[in-house]
């Protein structure tokens, strides 16, 4: 083995590149319909989460007296990922848009349009993707 490509493997293996983590994708990935993607108790009442579904993607969940929805936490103006509800709002943190955490709709700042919403279901304890 040469030298370059042993300082190379060594060097792979100390910072970690090439191991298997999956890297978060903002929206449903490759989850599929019937995927469980949260138990109810990690969505707190009357605020919500981040959560990384199974594969390689992620969705905010919110939660209220009404039930559990869901939004692709992708900022629609550049993209950010945006914070869970806090104080009854959803909040960009890149530059400041804030949406209604029951639709996801624009109630200010630069973005262009609403969260999209992901259609999920509660099944007992537990939230699945619809
Ligand atoms: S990226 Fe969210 S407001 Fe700009």
């Amino acid at each position: 083995m040469e030298r370059r490509t042993l300082l190379l493997c060594g060097l792979l293996a100390l910072t970690g590149c090439g191991s298997a983590a999956p890297t978060r994708r903002p929206g449903v990935g490759s989850a599929r319909a019937g995927d469980r993607i949260a138990g109810l108790a990690d969505v707190p009442t009357g605020s919500g989460a981040l959560v990384d579904l199974p594969g390689d993607g992620q969705l905010l969940l919110v939660r209220s007296a009404d039930g559990v929805r869901a939004f692709n936490p992708a900022c629609p103006h550049q993209g950010t990922v945006v914070d869970p509800p806090a104080a009854g709002v959803i909040t960009c943190p890149t530059h400041r848009s804030a949406f209604d955490p029951q639709t996801g709709a624009v109630l200010s700042g630069p973005s262009p349009k609403g969260l999209a919403e992901v259609p999920v279901r509660v099944s007992g304890e537990d939230v699945l993707l619809a």
